[in-house]
């Protein structure tokens, strides 16, 4: 049995039964052969379209299409494509769909792959949409949740950070809404808040507290999902001065935390994480941005066969 999705666009596509096929389909990434790997996109060309600047994303996303024995072609700078000449985003979609048996794309507009999905013959992966969605960012989180912890279910979870401009904690809030006893803690000052629209979808499902103190809730978490403040979404770059140093982790943090306490971040990092945090047990995040690759070749192994 498949993915019941042709595209992947948003988390909140997808079922239960889709996310954890990923993320055992990525387990088996995990073990399986390198020879064997290298067949699953023979023959295959994959675009990766990168409007947006990106690392872990696309580098990913590429070391994944390598590994599974597929091409790549595309650009990780729009100055270099014809979006410079003021072609549309249906434009250059539509045509590379005909090039391409996949495209991953990434843009500054929120709702671009969902647009791009309509008009593309070919699988859509959204690598990032405006402040809107990441969903394959989220499915590497739970990922590395479940690898780390055994279980998704139960797990108390901070959300840090800029939770109004942040995607990849948007994604999360829905997809860990499919988990039984969840417990999310969103702490971010006034300005930075959860919009209230995801709160109230998915609070029938999770137990959700607000908070804007760090450390109210800190010996109760398992895990502390830190965020970047998302500078290129600010209108105003005095506002962004104001808060962007707003919440720093250092290893005293680590004087009220349980033991299995685990620090993730999406990366990249600027201020939130302090680099003496890097050698303690709780840094996860470098596992976290290595899940990548397996999560990566488990969803465009899945696609590949799909039919639109
Ligand atoms: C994140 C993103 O692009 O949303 N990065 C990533 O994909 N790992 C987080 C960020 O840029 O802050």
């Amino acid at each position: 049995m498949g993915l019941s999705l042709t595209d992947i666009i948003s988390i909140c596509d997808f079922s239960k039964k889709d996310i954890e096929l990923v993320l055992e389909t990525a387990s088996q990434m995990d073990s399986l052969p390198k020879e064997k790997k290298a067949r699953i996109l023979e023959n295959r060309v994959i675009a990766s379209l990168f409007f947006e600047p990106s690392t872990r994303t696309r580098l990913s996303f590429e070391t994944a299409i390598q590994n599974l024995g597929g091409r790549v072609v595309g650009f990780s700078d729009p100055a270099v494509s014809s979006t410079s000449k003021g072609e549309t985003l249906s434009d250059s979609i539509r045509m590379v769909s005909g090039y391409a048996d996949m495209i991953i794309m990434r843009h500054s507009i929120e709702g671009a792959a969902r647009r791009a999905a309509e008009v593309s013959k070919k699988p859509i992966i959204n690598g990032g949409d405006g402040a809107n969605q990441h969903p394959t960012q989220t499915l590497l989180d739970l990922y590395t949740i479940k690898k780390e912890f055994k279980k998704i279910d139960g797990i108390k979870i901070g959300l840090l950070g800029d939770l109004k401009y942040g995607r990849t904690v948007h994604s999360l809030m829905y997809a860990l809404a499919h988990y039984k006893n969840v417990e999310v803690f969103c702490i971010a000052p006034e300005s930075l808040k959860m919009p209230e629209e995801i709160i109230k979808d998915n609070s029938g499902q999770l137990e959700i507290k607000e908070t804007k103190n760090l450390h109210e809730f800190l010996p109760e978490l398992d895990v502390l999902y830190a965020t970047r403040i998302q500078k290129e979404r600010f209108a105003d770059e005095f506002e962004y001065a104001q808060i962007k140093n707003v919440f720093i982790l250092g290893r005293e943090i680590l004087e009220k935390t349980k033991e299995q306490f685990r620090i993730m971040h999406p990366l990249p990092r600027v201020n939130e994480i302090k680099q003496e945090l890097d050698s303690t047990p709780a840094a996860l995040y470098f596992e976290q941005a290595k899940n990548g690759v397996p999560v990566r070749e488990a969803i465009l192994s899945l696609l590949k066969g799909v039919e639109k």
